[in-house]
């Protein structure tokens, strides 16, 4: 048995203390020192290293296992085509958007195929067995356990060897070998990588559930991303019952993959043509909008990007932007100001992406300053028209990926004009969808006002 002993090291440079004190003595930066445990194994004196040989890589070609699918559509989909065993799965999101949900669904749905142990640290047995009964799952042979101690829950999983192993929440989770409270960032990195070794010696594969919570970052998840294999994070609007779930790291399938989902009376329904649920639905154009097509993983999503441009009262204007990047924001209106003389600088200037999704492709610079200039002049964009196109330092409108695929999406939904870098005009003409190939900025704003 290895030998746990304390720690301290510093969060700025890694340097290590044996015993807390103020100040790093690596970097001499103050209040830096985190607890941690280190292990000390007792037989790595001369001569008994008894580290394993290394194999080849033909060998260890053979063992690489089938994914188990599970059987929930969307969430296989963002996990890469199923679950992998032995992998670690870290699920963020803020409180009360789904995460238990999801999980017990997940490991109900595996049923029979994987034996699961769910671990909770945060609510009762009697809870999760209210939420199952709320849900409408059988699975009776689903393993339950309320502990937060991971000594001892994995004392049961080494007994049990499940298949799945959720731990719900990591910020529950303490080991015995460490003074500071559940939560604290050595007791995360410290249980997590217990976790971790359980899963990858046994095969298990495990979940961990992480609330992220907008102010305290620190304490979050984030510090676990780098030990997991895959990071998924939930990210919706709190009014809306959509659910996108996208996998920002995954070292078995493809990263930006998301899953949708509606949350529902009776638990997450996946949404497997998602394409066109996140427009509000506005029958009439309204001012300060423009739909656009975003590429989220390896399908299209047509997005209403929303922007307000009003006075600005204060001494410096504010530039808001909530799903997508901020500093690209002021990016793109100094080339508008430049290249096509349109000054914001006494306006504020707040952009949305509807539904609370992300978009972090160039391909919405087009809409988000179409959006912004359409919101200054109080002019409504047609609801028939779609853009998107990434905007240069030049004026200049590049093309984007995929650009032919996100046309057909567009006219599939009945879109009639779409304005669009010219280098993605597509080869041949879309039935029904005149496209607009513009080469600057100015060519673009001709176009749609
Ligand atoms: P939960 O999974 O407990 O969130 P988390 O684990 O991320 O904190 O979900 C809680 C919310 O979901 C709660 O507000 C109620 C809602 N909900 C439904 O709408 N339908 C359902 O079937 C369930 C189980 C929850
Ligand atoms: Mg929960």
């Amino acid at each position: 048995m290895a030998k746990i002993r304390k720690a301290f090291v510093c969060t700025e440079c890694g340097a290590a203390a044996p015993r807390w004190q103020g100040q790093c003595p690596g970097c001499e930066a103050w209040n830096t020192l985190q607890e941690t445990a280190s292990e000390t194994r007792p037989d790595r004196r001369r001569g008994s290293w008894s580290g394993e040989a290394p194999r080849l890589l033909a060998e260890v070609e053979q063992d690489v296992e089938a994914r188990t699918p599970t059987g929930i559509g969307e969430m296989d989909r963002v996990l890469g085509g199923g679950l992998v065993p032995g992998s670690v799965t870290l699920l963020g999101g803020d409180p009360g958007i789904g995460k238990s949900t999801l999980l017990l669904q997940v490991a109900a749905a595996l049923g029979a195929r994987l034996s699961a142990l769910y671990v909770t640290g945060e609510e009762s047995l009697r809870q999760v067995g209210l939420r199952a009964r709320r849900l409408g799952i059988k699975a009776e042979g689903l393993g339950l356990l309320s502990e937060t101690s991971v000594e001892a829950m994995l004392a049961q999983a080494e007994r049990q060897r499940p298949g799945l192993m959720v731990v719900d929440s990591i910020q529950t989770v303490y080991s015995e070998h460490l003074d500071t409270a559940p939560g604290a960032v050595g007791q995360l990195r410290e249980c997590a990588a217990r976790l971790v070794r359980f899963a990858k010696q046994g095969g298990t594969a495990v979940f961990l559930v992480g609330h992220v919570t907008k102010e305290g970052a620190i304490a979050g998840p984030r510090v676990l991303e780098h030990m997991v294999d895959t990071v998924l994070y939930f990210e919706s609007d709190a009014g809306s019952r959509f659910r996108v779930i996208r996998a920002v790291k995954n070292r078995f399938g493809a990263a930006n993959e998301i899953g949708v989902f509606a949350m529902q009376e009776d638990g997450l329904r996946e949404v497997r043509n998602p394409s066109a649920i996140f427009l509000s639905g506005h029958p009439e154009a309204v001012p300060g909008s423009v739909v656009m097509v975003a590429w989220e993983g390896s399908r299209p999503l047509l997005l209403e990007m929303q922007a307000l441009v009003d006075e600005a009262h204060g001494s410096a204007p504010r530039r808001v932007a909530v799903g997508t990047d901020q500093s690209r924001l002021a990016l793109l209106l100094a080339v508008l100001h430049r290249h096509a003389g349109v000054a914001m600088f006494d306006q504020d200037v707040f952009v949305n992406v509807v539904g609370g999704v992300r978009v972090a492709e160039t391909a919405a610079d087009l809409p988000v300053l179409l959006a912004a200039l359409a919101s200054l002049r109080d002019r409504a964009i047609s609801r028939h028209t779609v853009a998107f196109g990434e905007v240069g330092l030049a004026g200049e409108i590049r093309p984007v990926p995929f650009g032919e695929e996100r046309l057909r999406e567009a006219a599939k939904h009945g879109f009639e004009r779409a304005v669009v870098p010219a280098a993605n005009q597509p080869r041949t003409p879309i039935e029904g969808l005149e496209v607009v190939g513009v080469k600057r900025l100015s060519e673009a704003l001709d176009a749609v006002f």
